[in-house]
């Protein structure tokens, strides 16, 4: 059923008919479309621009088809133009011509947004749910790695020790801002754009604060030519997916690179690999790399989205019914790869000596060495040209940095000579990182309870 057509003298052309429909993937909001289009009957039916019990009629007719839907989704499948001449034309099925009344004073310019927001409520709380469990699988990873002791890494050369806590605790703190920013853009999204008409208003004389109380959402737009054309909602929703996914991927690639044997650092659970077709000995990190990649598909959902807004005049257009499927496709990849994230992450083994082996190396201590020169009362660039020199030094005579250290340390600084077994020791300079923030065990054990503590909170 056509919802239009009655100035028209023709059908319409048949490749531009299927380039017009937007039901292939618009019916994805069809329980959204039902629930508001009942709440829409039923403020109809309060404000009396239908009669009550037509409104009831209406009301357990729609009801009776989302029941329908939800039992058989196969009537989906159907040639509608869109969810709501697909919703129209089942309620006139069922109710005959009091279906139109559904849509007294109602524009699919006002439904399709609103199916939408409501539709972004419900996923952004499955997302930030699924967000929740991966910072709590983190958490508990990096509790249990709490005192292990590996490299940190600046420019992918080893700089100084840390503890695998505090790099689970790295990505855990920016899934926390994805958590809260897909908070923010809940709230935005939860504003009422029905009784808007198409641009101008409701004529009728409709409650929207109750018809919004009906809906769950917190607000009513407050102006209807805004409310058909605003997008940033979903714009802003894609971002918090965009910059979830840019995380998930620099996660994936810290387990990727630290997991390949020449690092050995971690174990990828094997359930989440694959093999090659040709070389016998591979397990490849197939679902990490997958997370990484899908970052450049969300990032163009973004950017599909800003670039379809920007030359847009006022009111509705029909470019915005393109806003749908860059949304969808941001919420199914970035929600898919948290999931399979959070089964890496859980899966993930440490080897602990082979990190403690690698967090040994001397040169990594360098730093330290500098500081603790400084602190018994060498000017701390003087210490660090000092502590260069000796690198340099063991560079060139094939000794190691300690050994050089203890033969010229002892003219500079007696003090720090003397103390130079715990110095290169690098259990203790992860303790010494203590403040809170520092990799220091204790510390990490607390900003990883505050994480998880965070995502526990709506
Ligand atoms: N299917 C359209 C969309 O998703 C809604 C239809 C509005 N069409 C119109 N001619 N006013 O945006």
């Amino acid at each position: 059923m056509k919802l239009w057509g009655g100035n028209y003298s023709g059908d319409p052309d048949k490749d531009f008919w299927e380039f017009n429909r937007s039901f292939p993937f618009d019916r994805r909001l069809v329980a959204e479309e039902i629930a508001a289009s009942r709440a829409y009957v039923r403020a109809l039916g309060r404000c009396g621009a239908i009669k009550a019990d037509e409104a009831d009629r209406l009301d357990g007719a729609l009801e009776r088809l989302a029941q329908q839907v939800q039992a058989d989704p196969a009537c989906l499948e159907m040639d509608a133009e869109d969810v709501h001449s697909f919703v129209e034309t089942r309620l006139t099925e069922a109710v005959g011509d009091l279906a139109g009344q559904a849509h007294l004073g109602r524009s699919r310019n006002e439904q399709s947004v609103t199916g939408l927001r409501l539709w972004l409520r419900r996923t952004t709380d499955r997302l930030r749910d699924a967000v929740a469990r991966l910072v709590e699988a983190l958490a508990a990873q990096g509790q249990s790695g709490a005192d292990a002791v590996m490299p940190g890494y600046t420019h992918t050369r080893a700089a100084e020790p840390i503890t695998f806590g505090h790099l689970a605790a790295a990505h855990a703190w920016a899934l926390v801002r994805d958590h809260e920013r897909l908070g923010d853009a809940r709230r935005r999204a939860n504003v009422l754009p029905l009784g808007s008409g198409a641009l101008a208003g409701t004529a009728l004389p409709i409650d929207r604060e109750a018809l919004a109380r009906d809906l769950g959402f917190d607000q009513v737009s407050p102006n209807a030519l805004d409310a058909v054309m605003d997008r940033d909602f979903a714009a802003e929703f894609t971002f918090a997916c965009a910059q979830l996914q840019t995380h998930l991927a620099r996660l994936a690639e810290d387990l990727i690179w630290l997991s390949g044997p020449e690092y050995g650092f971690f174990a990828l659970p094997e359930s989440f690999t694959t093999g090659s077709s040709l070389m016998p000995q591979k397990k490849n990190p197939d679902a990490l790399e997958l997370v990484r990649g899908k970052a450049a598909r969300v990032d163009g959902d973004l950017v599909r989205l800003l670039a379809l807004m920007k030359g847009l005049p006022a009111g509705y257009q029909k470019d915005l019914q393109e806003d749908k499927e860059a949304v969808f496709d941001a919420a199914d990849t970035a929600g898919a790869s948290v999931v399979v994230m959070t089964g890496v992450v859980a899966g993930l083994g440490l080897n602990r000596d082979v990190m403690r082996r690698a967090a040994g190396r001397e040169d990594l201590m360098a730093a330290g060495l500098a500081v603790a020169l400084a602190r018994e009362g060498m000017p701390f660039r003087k210490a660090h040209g000092l502590v260069g020199s000796l690198v340099a030094e063991a560079q060139k005579t094939g000794s190691t940095l300690r050994e050089v250290a203890a033969r010229v340390l002892p003219a500079h600084s007696p003090g720090v000579a003397a103390r130079l077994e715990s110095v290169f020791d690098p259990d203790q300079a992860v303790r010494s990182r203590s403040a809170p923030g520092g990799t220091a065990p204790e510390a990490v054990r607390q900003s990883l309870a505050a994480a998880a503590d965070r995502v526990r909170r709506p």
